[in-house]
């Protein structure tokens, strides 16, 4: 089994709630990628698509909603991080849409990259924070979507 899409201890910000909602998004495009290699229909890829566009948009305000309850100093600059990836997203799947983008090794690559990189240099950041003894974590924090979504 290819394990390229799999989450794992590496991309952990030692926070569960926002981990499980990583784990979630790692689920979304390991799928895209099972159907890209298995050559599924434009319709299935599509719907994974805007699956991760919606998950993708309800982690980033569960993640934001977090660090601002919890007064993480690096929140604007989060903030701003967040709102480029989405657009980035977005603006993949409008051109797959419209057919002037498909799947290919090199988007899957570029999701890849779009949230380990996030996720290993600026999600980790505020995982230090938040371990660093001065703040307790917050329990509950839900993107409010099912695995199912
Ligand atoms: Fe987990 Fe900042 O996204």
């Amino acid at each position: 089994m290819d394990h390229t899409f799999q989450w794992n201890d590496s991309y952990s910000v030692k926070v569960d709630a926002m981990d499980d909602q990583h784990k979630q998004l790692f689920k979304i495009i390991d799928e895209l990628h099972t159907a890209m290699r298995s050559g599924k229909g434009k319709d299935v890829a599509g719907n994974l698509l805007r699956r991760l566009v919606d998950y993708t948009i309800q982690h980033f305000a569960a993640e934001e909603k977090l660090l601002e309850q919890k007064k993480y100093p690096g929140l604007t600059a989060h903030q701003a991080e967040h709102r480029a990836l989405t657009h980035k997203v977005i603006a993949f799947k409008n051109d797959f849409e419209a057919g002037k983008a498909s799947i290919t090794p090199e988007l899957m690559n570029f999701l890849q990259n779009w949230l380990t990189n996030h996720i290993q240099t600026v999600d980790q950041k505020y995982g230090e924070f938040m371990n660093s003894g001065k703040h307790s974590l917050a329990k509950g924090i839900s993107a409010g979507a099912s695995s199912k979504a």
